[in-house]
């Protein structure tokens, strides 16, 4: 419930709605737009990061937060583990349990290969569940896969893996046809065409949605399949290392359950990392919409062994995350609804942007407002917000539709007292994505003979600033090209000794680099104290 204040200058918003009604806010500039990222958007700060002084990406700039994982210590290197007591031998061992992982665990199966997929927390608990608006493929008449292209690229500011963003693009249409013949219940029209919608920086509807929980509906059919196959799950099973064998190929993994503490071997022909992204390190202090698990453990185990990262410095922060009430605060207000025709707006009841913009656009612009141009509107619990006009999504496409395209979102505010539907609400940016990754190539590969990588956790693909319903759509288009890959590949394998040689040489090279850090890496869980972000 807001207070009195924000129920005044709420009016506002009210008082300028049909003066603004039909007419489009412009479009940034090119030129506008840099200016925006390099004055507001947090990638472009000179705090924040820091230098990585060992490893394959030596020299590159990291958030602080990362860095300080990937400088810390494997908990492997005090321990005695007997890498010839095998818990479980399989031919493609998949690490982490969202919807890349059941994407790759189900196409894996298909090629006849053992397969098991360990989680740290609950098959299913990952950002897939908690995705919104949608996912992009271009499989409409209007629209084409080298359309998907030309808008994958402008978004990501050009630095996309060209053959990553064609991989992804090319795929989206059977990706979307293999999720909804496994039943994935897409929105559709009276007569069964997919309804598509548009979402930042996309030049056609192209989003395909199930309400606004999309990534739930996606998550609930995969995790079903997953389990209807057979295949196998140990969940509240983090991995702490990568094993390679004396060849240099994957081997492996020591992974840890959560319940009696004790570690497994898992002997694997290959090794497919699933295990999404870092939005719990909370860089530079943001909220943000990620699941409790999101602390870039891929990253760190991959990193280990020596694959290589890009972009790691380029982080998404989700234009509109709840600013206000405090008890869901950073979470996710999806795009969906600015898809739908809902402006952001300023205290004084003004458009300040283009409700479309890309996100690194649109959320610099919303910090402008607030930081730079204090025309925002302070929330009673700290800190500042802009309205977002929710109301204008029934006035637009008519009364019923804000409650029937975005059940979730409307739930979540009633909670609060607040209807949507006839109150704007206030948001903030909020970190949501990591651009970056492990670098793949089309079928996931890494550098690492046999280790492949999928989802959030891998990088190449969206450049430097990844556009709405890409991700979704990358989990499914390079989970399965993993998968089969993997698959296949698996096959043809014979593994030698089993070694964890790598972390005792990767310790050895922090040593020499006078890296004397007591963290311990993976994370594995954030360890939120009362009243603090870390
Ligand atoms: O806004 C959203 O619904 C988020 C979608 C995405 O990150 O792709």
């Amino acid at each position: 419930m807001y207070t009195k204040e924000m129920w005044e200058l709420s009016k506002k918003v009210e008082a300028t709605r049909s003066k603004r009604l039909g007419i489009q806010f412009p479009r940034m500039s090119p030129e506008e737009k840099l200016e925006v990222l390099n004055e507001n958007h947090p990638d472009y700060s000179d705090t924040g990061f820091m230098f990585l002084k060992h490893g394959v990406n030596k020299g590159d700039r990291v958030p602080c937060e990362l860095g300080e994982l990937l400088d810390g210590k494997s908990t492997t290197l005090d321990k005695e583990i007997d890498l010839n007591k095998v818990a479980h031998d399989v031919d493609v061992l998949i690490i982490g349990g969202g919807g890349a992982g059941a994407a790759a665990a189900l196409e894996a199966h298909a090629k006849g290969a053992k397969v098991l997929l360990v989680t740290k927390l609950r098959f299913g608990d990952a950002n897939t569940i908690m995705a919104e608006g949608g996912i992009q493929a271009a499989d409409k008449e209007d629209d084409s896969p080298a359309q998907h292209y030309l808008d994958v690229l402008g978004g990501g500011h050009y630095k996309n893996v060209p053959e990553l963003a064609e991989a992804l693009v090319k795929d989206a249409p059977s990706a979307i046809k293999w999720l909804n013949e496994l039943g994935v219940l897409f929105d559709k029209d009276k007569e069964g065409n997919m309804l598509t919608n548009h979402g930042g920086g996309t030049s056609r509807k192209r989003m395909h949605s199930a309400a606004d929980y999309s990534g739930a509906e996606i998550m609930r059919v995969l995790r079903d399949e997953v389990r209807n196959k057979g295949i196998e799950i140990l969940e509240f099973s983090p991995a702490q290392e990568l094993i390679l064998d004396s060849e240099g190929k994957i081997g492996g993994a020591i992974i840890q359950d959560l319940e009696t503490e004790r570690r497994h071997v898992i002997k694997a022909k290959t090794v497919i990392l699933t295990t999404g992204g870092a939005g719990r390190l909370h860089y530079q202090g943001f909220p943000t919409s990620n699941h409790y698990g999101a602390t870039a453990d891929g990253l760190i185990l991959g990193y280990r062994v020596g694959a290589k990262l890009i972009f790691a410095d380029t982080i998404q922060y989700h234009p509109t995350g709840v600013a206000y009430p405090s008890q869901i605060f950073g979470a996710l207000v999806t795009e969906k609804v600015r898809g739908l025709g809902a402006t952001p707006l300023n205290i004084d009841g003004e458009q300040f942007v283009y409700h479309l913009e890309t996100r690194d656009v649109e959320a610099s612009a919303i910090i402008r407002e607030c930081n730079v141009r204090g025309k925002g509107i302070l929330c009673p619990t700290g800190g500042s917000g802009v309205w977002l006009d929710t109301p204008l999504i029934d006035i637009i496409h008519g009364e019923g539709t804000l409650e029937s395209k975005l059940p979730g979102m409307l739930r979540m505010y009633m909670k609060f007292d607040l209807d949507m539907r006839k109150n704007p609400i206030l948001v903030y940016p909020t970190l949501h994505y990591q651009n970056g990754g492990l670098l793949i190539d089309e079928m996931g590969q890494t550098k690492i003979p046999n280790l492949y990588v999928a989802g959030e956790c891998a990088g190449g693909i969206h450049g430097t600033n990844r556009l709405m319903g890409n991700s979704l759509l990358d989990i499914i288009v390079f989970g399965r090209r993993s998968g089969k890959h993997a698959g296949e590949n698996s096959k043809n394998i014979e593994l030698k000794d089993l070694t964890l040689n790598h972390v005792e040489k990767f310790n050895k090279e922090l040593e020499e680099n006078k890296i004397n850090s007591e963290v311990i890496s993976p994370m594995i869980l954030p360890t939120y104290k009362h009243g603090s972000k870390d």
